[in-house]
């Protein structure tokens, strides 16, 4: 048998040019198969002495050569190298009935590319003669797609790895996934959960109830939910769990596909609770070294005003007595004597600004108001700057504490008006609204500048902060370049009740 003889036929029966054929001659049966061919949507070839005798319309889009190439070259030089040697083997073991299931292997297109081609062969007889006839598919598109999607299983899975929460997927209750962190939080190996309720999770079957209930009534009108909730690990030691779930799809299904991931946040609010205490124990001792330090200065100035102030009494006194027994005429001695008057009298002033500079004995005795309209005169008269001052608040439901502290919040604020400000004017309002005190100064000097407000070394305003924030309270300065600072100090005395 002539080889070149197939291929000539089969050239007549391509495309278009057969139905022509047709128009003028009854086709042949030979004609028909290879129609059949051309139109299946698989490659169809047949190999006879170690060439292609015939291939279809779709062995020449897979491999890119056209039919008179491919006639001429050995089939297995389209075959990857690689895969040659096993792609031979297969066919073969197919040919022999010991192989079933089709095989896999790459192409090499004319133009270099690579394609995955899943196959089977059959023995046939062609001409006569024994041939090989294979049917093959191009799946480079179905194996790319899968080896995406395994790309993507892959890297879903190192995700979910990847987080440091535990991740469960749940079905019914039912955990059918796990991530590898479950062991860390849980104390469970992932694989060991597939299955299981995630009752385990939980501190017993009631709570597990519980919190099933509030993660599903809420995740049917809401996607996601988070929650804290007591946990239980392998080991028996209780968890405290930020949990965040998520529905599976638009809405909760009857399957109730949930995914859930747990975070272990008792460290955490250990942590948090110390800080908490540790606060607490800072504004306590705050309180009391204020407390003490207020003591300690109304004792002092008590003992001041009352010890001293009556020896300086006794001998203003003594100094009248002595005065009026004075030899008259004797210059010297008299103006000695009116030097010594003054010098008393001096003396006195001086220990009743110290004694009241350091307690105003006013603020105990007559209340804040009281006092803070000496401080008002005191300033006006060291300083010449006006002030005026609005102080209408009820004094029985500012408590002595509270008092001090506004009182010294006060006290500071006007020594920075008369050190820094340079102003010729200073409003103050003190009033109550609600169950809020209000302590607003105002001055017309050069401004607060915005790095001064926030100097973590301006230690008389961090002292007004400080003071403030221990009884629940809010300080804002704000300052205008050349039009003047203003303080407002807000506290709600609700809350002041309680502090002491
Ligand atoms: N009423 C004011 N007008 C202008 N500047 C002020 C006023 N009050 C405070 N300042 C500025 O803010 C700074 C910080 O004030 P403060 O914390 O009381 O510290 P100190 O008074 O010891 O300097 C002051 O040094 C001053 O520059
Ligand atoms: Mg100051």
């Amino acid at each position: 048998m002539k080889k070149k003889e197939p291929a000539k036929t089969i050239r007549t029966s391509r495309g278009k040019l057969i139905s022509e054929d047709l128009r003028k001659t009854e086709p042949t049966e030979g004609d028909l198969y290879k129609t059949l061919a051309d139109n299946l949507q698989v490659g169809v070839y047949i190999i006879q002495n170690r060439k292609f005798q015939f291939v279809n319309r779709h062995m020449q889009e897979y491999t890119g050569y056209t039919e008179e190439e491919m006639l001429e070259m050995g089939p297995l030089n389209i075959v990857h190298p690689v895969d040659r040697r096993v792609a031979v083997k297969n066919a073969a073991n197919m040919l022999k009935g010991i192989r079933t299931t089709p095989y896999r292997y790459r192409l090499m297109t004319k133009q270099g590319q690579i394609r995955w081609i899943m196959e089977t062969v059959t023995p046939i007889i062609f001409k006569a003669e024994k041939a090989v006839l294979g049917n093959c598919m191009d799946i480079t598109e179905q194996k790319e797609a899968k080896k995406h999607l395994q790309e993507m299983d892959a890297l879903k899975a190192s995700i979910l790895d990847a987080i440091p929460q535990a991740v469960v997927g749940l079905k019914n209750r039912r955990i059918n996934f796990a991530n590898t962190a479950v062991e860390e939080v849980f104390g469970w190996q992932p694989e060991d959960l597939i299955g299981k309720s995630v009752t385990l999770f939980y501190r017993g079957e009631k709570e597990a109830d519980e919190i099933g209930r509030h993660f599903y009534t809420t995740l049917e009108h809401q996607r996601t939910f988070v929650a804290e909730f007591n946990c239980r690990r392998k080991d028996g030691r209780d968890i405290l769990c930020r949990m965040r779930s998520s529905r599976i799809g638009q809405r909760l299904t009857k399957e109730r596909r949930i995914v859930i991931t747990y975070e272990d946040i008792t460290e955490q609010r250990r942590a948090e609770e110390e800080l908490a205490n540790s606060r607490e124990q800072l504004r306590n001792l705050s309180i009391y070294l204020q407390s003490v330090r207020e003591k300690e200065s109304t004792r002092i100035a008590r003992e001041i005003h009352d010890e001293l102030g009556q020896s300086l009494t006794a001998i203003q006194m003594d100094l009248a007595w002595l005065d009026s027994r004075l030899p008259p005429g004797d210059l010297s001695l008299s103006t000695k004597v009116q030097h010594m008057k003054r010098l008393v009298d001096t003396t006195v002033d001086s220990v009743h600004r110290i004694s009241t500079e350091l307690r105003p004995i006013l603020l105990d005795d007559l209340g804040l108001t009281a006092a803070m309209e000496w401080q008002v005169q005191e300033f006006e008269e060291r300083t010449g700057v006006r002030c005026k001052a609005r102080l209408d608040c009820k004094e029985s439901s500012v408590e002595k504490d509270l008092a001090t502290t506004l009182f010294r919040i006060f006290q500071e604020t006007l020594t920075n008006i008369a050190r820094h400000a340079g102003a010729t004017l200073v409003k103050v309002h003190l009033t109550q609204k609600g169950n809020e005190l209000r302590l607003d100064v105002s001055d017309n000097g050069k401004g607060i500048t915005l790095k001064q407000i926030g100097d973590p070394k301006s230690f008389g305003i961090v002292g007004i902060r400080e003071r403030v924030n221990l009884w629940g309270g809010s300080v804002s300065i704000t300052g205008k370049p050349q039009k003047g600072t203003m303080i407002k100090v807000r506290i709600p005395l609700a809350l002041s009740e309680g502090a002491t």
